[in-house]
């Protein structure tokens, strides 16, 4: 049968206190990890792609995609606050979905992830390819943008990239530090989330006495948007869902959290709670300072939030904003490629991916063979693709994620009723299907081009599933303890 290999949760549980991780983290931590992997491209670069796609009604995609996650967030918290490992929606899939869905699942977070970490890398670029020529070490042209990114010129004439070599090397770097050990160390996240909070709080201080009411006129120039159209208030929802992704993170440090099936919760939902606050005010600030209109300077801007400021005068804090963004975005890099080599690693252990990827450095102790193999991909997407195209391919991969742990979470209430859920959504049967719709209606807003990516992608996934992972799985084979 199809459906019928699911890894039962008690082995799961099992195998995670075999692991015996420490359980050091509290609540406080768990929410700066949280902001630390959401604030990031979506708030400090995205908004531009927004404004281009649905103009000052942007504002209103915000709303949206925030409400998405928030639905998402409440049944995270459920599965988490059950299921304390690491290995996040792959994990909960095996468990109750079986294993072919766990299998597109963890295939499909590679695009969360390994995708996302070259869209935050670009979007970065942005912000240092500023910064470079304001100091007058600006790179040539083609060296500034993929070449699928055009750069508008202040004339209005365009000219097009070949390499982002910024989004390259720091790419590189963030695996090489990956490599050597470096991983999430909960205090240097506590001071990166401040440099972000502080650098967000500042804009909104300045850009909000500047709002007029004329910048929202008319509010939404594209409309809602239809379904595969990738444009209007719903294409710009789609794409700006980015911005909120990474709350998840929370999940995967479930097994070194202290009583996780509360502090679980408090990080996921708190944390998201507190970036959607920020954003909704970013985005109100920027849209009523200066405008969002389709085809305008906010819309075409590669470091937007520093441009409002600009434009309203404060030059030097524009800088200042724009190197709080150069400082702590590689570290969203940094957790986006990390998740993905921990994904890749649980695979491999479980038997579906090349056992060699869970080969583990005899000094360094890192996975470095999965780490590398996924740093040259992340690099190699960085140099050539445009941030929009990443994210939003990115986010094809977590909308389907989020949209199997959902119907997960209630396959779940249905068949063990009677297993202790710390965290219970209320109204489940309301939240439950509304999470899927969300995720449902921000996926067929993403574009035509983004969904038949998304779908070869499933397809080479199946492919290689039937081709190699389920003869080698371990849970067919009866060999997991071995791993
Ligand atoms: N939410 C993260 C960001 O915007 C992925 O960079």
């Amino acid at each position: 049968m199809l459906f019928d290999r699911v890894k039962p949760l008690d082995q799961i549980l099992a195998t995670a206190e075999r692991k015996g991780l420490v359980r050091q983290l509290g609540w406080f931590q768990l929410m700066m990890l949280g902001i630390g992997a959401i604030i990031g491209t979506g708030i400090f670069v995205l908004t531009s792609v927004a404004a281009e796609k649905a103009g000052p009604g942007m504002m209103y995609s915000f709303i949206i995609a925030g409400a998405v996650c928030a639905l998402t967030a409440l049944v995270y918290a459920e599965i988490a606050s059950m299921v304390p490992v690491s290995g996040s929606a792959y994990t909960y899939s095996y468990a109750v979905l079986g294993e072919i869905i766990a299998w597109m699942v963890g295939w499909a977070l590679i695009l969360e992830y390994a995708v996302a970490a070259g869209a935050v890398a670009v979007g970065w670029s942005g912000y240092a390819n500023g910064f470079l020529t304001s100091v007058g070490w600006g790179l040539p042209a083609p060296l500034l943008t993929g070449p699928y990114d055009p750069i508008v010129q202040p004339d209005g004439t365009t000219i097009s990239g070949s390499f982002n070599l910024i989004a390259f090397l720091i790419s590189l770097f963030v695996t090489w530090l990956l490599v050597i050990g470096t991983s999430k160390s909960a205090k240097f996240t506590a001071v990166l989330v401040v440099v972000k909070i502080v650098a967000l709080t500042t804009f909104v201080i300045i850009a909000m006495p500047a709002v007029n009411g004329a910048n929202f006129v008319p509010m939404m120039p594209n409309g809602w948007g239809t379904p595969l159209s990738g444009i209007g208030v719903l294409g710009a929802s789609a794409s700006i869902f980015f911005a909120y992704v990474g709350f998840d993170a929370v999940s995967t440090a479930a097994e070194e959290t202290k009583d996780p099936q509360r502090n679980v919760p408090i990080g996921l939902i708190g944390s998201l709670a507190v970036c959607t606050v920020f954003y909704l005010l970013v985005a109100y600030a920027a849209v009523g300072a200066v405008g969002a209109q389709p085809g305008g300077a906010l819309a075409l801007s590669k470091e937007p939030l520093a441009f409002v400021l600009r434009e309203l005068g404060h030059g030097t804090i524009g800088n200042w904003v724009a190197a709080a963004a150069i400082i702590a975005l590689p570290s969203v890099v940094l957790m986006m490629i990390y998740g993905q080599t921990r994904i890749l690693f649980t695979m491999a252990r479980d038997g579906l991916l090349p056992k060699m990827l869970a080969n583990v450095h005899p000094r360094f102790h890192t996975p470095h063979t999965v780490t590398i193999i996924t740093g040259a991909a992340v690099s190699l997407f960085a140099a050539l693709f445009p941030v929009g195209a990443l994210a939003d391919i990115s986010n094809s991969g977590t909308l389907f994620a989020f949209f199997i742990v959902a119907l997960g979470v209630m396959l779940l209430r249905v068949r063990q009723p009677e297993r202790k859920r710390a965290f219970k959504v209320p109204f489940i049967w309301v939240v439950g299907p509304l999470a899927m719709a969300g995720c449902a209606l921000l996926f067929v807003s993403l574009g035509l081009y983004t969904i038949k990516l998304f779908l070869a992608w499933a397809v080479i996934g199946l492919i290689v599933y039937f081709a190699y992972s389920r003869q080698r799985s371990h849970l067919h084979n009866g060999t997991e303890h071995e791993s």
